[in-house]
């Protein structure tokens, strides 16, 4: 198999619906056949503010929601951004050989930026994409799974790890970026228009996986629609039935087409009864599982700094090996 990274931000509470379906799924399957490394990126949650005490709890979160959903930290390797400082270190050196016009096409970056105001924006959310390019090229890895919002990020991973390569030598393996083609992106429920975002403004329109199974429900009945009665999928003229279908077709693997078939003729109330209780049956056992994961934070914490001790064996040699390259001056 391949070597495959990946992470997410510990950037709230609990993972949301559209992190488990655009990252978790995959990865859990992916880590049976291939080399898999998993990083709850805590040192790209700080590229906005963030509360201490609060980003700590967050960071454990995270990473119980990832074994929780069934990454397992024996098979893969699972571990802590901020761990290894070579994460740190290389997206420096990367730093030094990115161009400012590149990293201002950034569409993520501008997002951001845009809703924060530009003077508010830090220099370390402007740096976001040259540490995920660390954080994949450290590890040789050859294949990213993420959401579709990634793509532009890990496309820049891929420039950069070229560029260095021609620059100083063959040194990064050029990763490519793993997208799930039919669900690739979940939208909010109360505004179908727009990504679903641990960040967005309102609570009502995000499927959180720690949520109670009732709210869960809930939400999910008051997802919004249209004044239509068809059961399609037409992403521009009916993006909330569009987005339910989506989610039902993510979490019991039956196709579009075939829910469309199945739907024939039933009306919006008993689509999003069927998505409701998907989406409970796989997220209640979750759900308990991570509550119990942070009863003990003692052993979640050491379970971790075995994770960070096997990612850092492999992530020291190739910072030292690119500190080389670029003509750094090792310790006598
Ligand atoms: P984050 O925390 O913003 O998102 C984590 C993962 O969830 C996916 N995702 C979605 N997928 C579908 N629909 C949505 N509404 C949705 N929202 C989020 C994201 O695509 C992502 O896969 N920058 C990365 C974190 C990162 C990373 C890396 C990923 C840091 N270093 C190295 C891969 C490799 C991010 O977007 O985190």
């Amino acid at each position: 198999g391949a070597r495959i990274f990946s992470g997410i931000q510990p950037s709230a509470d609990s993972l949301q619906i559209g992190n488990y379906i655009g990252a978790l799924l995959q990865w859990k399957e992916m880590q049976v056949t291939n080399d898999a490394i998993f990083c709850v990126v805590d040192l790209h949650a700080i590229t906005v503010p963030q509360d201490p005490a609060l980003l700590r709890e967050q960071t454990r979160r995270t990473a119980a929601q990832y074994i929780a959903a069934g990454i397992d930290p024996e098979q893969a390797i699972l571990f802590v951004q901020s761990q290894v400082p070579a994460h740190a270190q290389l997206a420096w050196i990367l730093n030094t050989i990115t161009g400012f016009g590149e990293a201002s096409r950034m569409t993520q970056f501008k997002d951001k930026a845009a809703r924060q105001g530009a003077d508010a924006a830090s220099l370390g959310l402007f740096a976001y994409p040259t540490l995920m390019a660390a954080d994949i090229l450290l590890y040789s890895a050859e294949e990213v799974p993420v959401g579709d919002d990634q793509r532009q990020h890990v496309e820049l991973a891929r420039d950069l790890a070229g560029r260095f390569n021609s620059r100083f030598g063959e040194t990064f393996v050029v990763p490519k970026a793993v997208i799930p083609t039919e669900t690739a992106r979940i939208y909010d429920l109360q505004n179908p228009e727009a990504k679903m975002s641990k960040s967005a403004a309102s609570d009502n329109g995000i499927i959180w996986m720690l949520d109670e199974p009732a709210r869960t429900a809930k939400k999910i009945k008051s997802a919004v629609t249209d004044d239509q009665r068809e059961i399609r999928f037409d992403r521009a003229a009916k993006p909330g039935v569009s987005n339910l279908l989506t989610i039902l077709s993510a979490f019991t693997g039956t196709g579009i087409p075939a829910l469309e078939e199945q739907f024939t003729g039933r009306g919006y109330g008993d689509l999003k009864s069927t998505v409701a209780d998907a989406v409970v049956a796989t997220f209640e056992p979750i759900r308990s599982r991570a509550l119990a994961l942070l009863d003990d934070t003692a052993e979640l914490d050491r379970l971790l700094s075995r994770g960070a001790e096997r990612a850092e064996a492999i992530a020291q040699p190739m910072l030292e090996r690119v500190y080389d390259r670029v003509g750094l001056l090792p310790r006598a």
